[in-house]
């Protein structure tokens, strides 16, 4: 059943455009106004807050963006064994949105039930038909990544974001925030990403540059991630991608942050993997790029075409194709998640099943 892949992870990556595409198609109705989401009014909220856990937390904190961007919506975002026992502010006036995988997590529904209990609109994104999750929220809208066997998170991510962003642009259209044409420019954008990941893949699996580095440094024992805006949260993703299959001890951190500490871990032995594609911060992190190569840093750098100042100062390049800069998320985490896979391989462990995890979390 692994279609001819070595592990459920590599060919769950492989999955990606096709599964990102499905769950545009599949929540086209809501997203076009053709049929209600159900019990949800769009102008009645005057905050969103995220609960979730692992890779859909992250997934949160980039949709955090999203919200406040398109839809104007103030938008925090909790771990949710953090938020269960915070007593956060919540009033009807709140919309929570639970991310999880699996629709079982122990903790994400602990959240949902405390912030049902305080009287929010609870919407859960999830990708398990008639799991707890689904069956326990008002609104849910599915991913449709197809069964996740992996314990690594990978296509439930990428199809979490796309969801996430569908919605932002619909709340926002329907706030009035944003103009249809907006929402049709920005959806047409979205449209495009499946091939850009393909594309990407397709290179990949001729080329085997992403494999090369990491053949070059599967040895490491520490790796440093770092990225800013919506690639703050991929560094994170990458990180916990790589920690939990390959058991190599590694940070995410926002690189504006890094001089207020992480950067006393930078010698020649660490190897530092930058979000670097264009967006509205490409020079600030090609600054902190100067800022570790002056400390010997050896540099990774995720780039787009044309982007002399990066491969200037990068050791190791990886290109992914250009998308608009809150879409970079999605085509940005695929090689951070082949990174992580192709470590763990040459590393000879278990990728689908890592020591010490479980698929899905069902106790506290
Ligand atoms: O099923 P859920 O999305 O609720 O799961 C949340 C986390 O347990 C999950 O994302 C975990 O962090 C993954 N193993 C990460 O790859």
């Amino acid at each position: 059943e692994k279609g001819g892949y070595k592990h459920f992870m590599i060919k769950e990556i492989y999955e990606q455009p096709r599964a990102v595409s499905d769950t545009i198609s599949g929540n086209m109705a809501w997203f076009k106004g053709d049929v209600p989401l159900e019990g949800i009014d769009p102008t009645s909220f005057e905050r969103i807050q995220i609960v979730a856990c692992g890779t859909s937390f992250h997934a949160g904190l980039i949709a955090k963006f999203f919200f406040e961007n398109f839809s104007q919506i103030l938008t925090e975002v909790d771990y949710a064994s953090e938020y269960r026992y915070r007593n956060p502010v919540v009033n009807g006036k709140t919309l929570v949105i639970a991310i999880t995988q699996s629709g079982e997590t122990a903790d994400t529904l602990a959240a949902m039930r405390l912030a049902r209990k305080k009287g929010a609109k609870l919407l859960a994104v999830c990708n398990v038909i008639g799991s707890t999750a689904t069956r326990e929220a008002d609104t849910v809208i599915y991913t449709y990544a197809g069964p996740e066997i992996s314990v690594a998170s990978t296509k439930a991510f990428t199809t979490q974001l796309t969801a996430l962003y569908m919605l932002s642009l619909w709340l926002g259209r329907e706030n009035g925030v944003l103009k249809e044409e907006e929402v049709n420019a920005r959806f047409s954008q979205l449209m495009e990403v499946p091939s850009k990941i393909e594309y990407f893949l397709g290179r990949e699996k001729k080329e085997g540059n992403v494999k090369n580095i990491a053949l070059e440094f599967y040895r490491s024992k520490d790796a440093l991630y770092l990225g800013r805006h919506v690639n703050y949260p991929i560094a994170l993703e990458g990180a916990l991608k790589l920690k939990e299959i390959s058991y190599i001890h590694a940070e995410g951190y926002p690189s504006g942050e890094m001089k207020h500490g992480p950067i006393a871990l930078i010698d020649e032995s660490v190897p530092v993997i930058f979000i670097a594609t264009k967006g509205s911060v490409y020079e600030k992190v090609v600054s902190n790029m100067e800022e570790v190569k002056a400390r010997k840093g050896k540099i990774i750098a995720l780039l787009n075409p044309s982007s002399p100042e990066v491969e200037r100062i990068s050791d190791f390049k990886i290109e992914v194709p250009e998308v608009d800069e809150f879409l970079s998320p999605i085509v940005n985490v695929v090689p951070l998640q082949l990174f992580a896979y192709y470590i763990a391989d040459f590393l000879g462990y278990d990728v689908d099943q890592p020591r010490n995890l479980a698929k899905s979390v069902t106790v506290e």
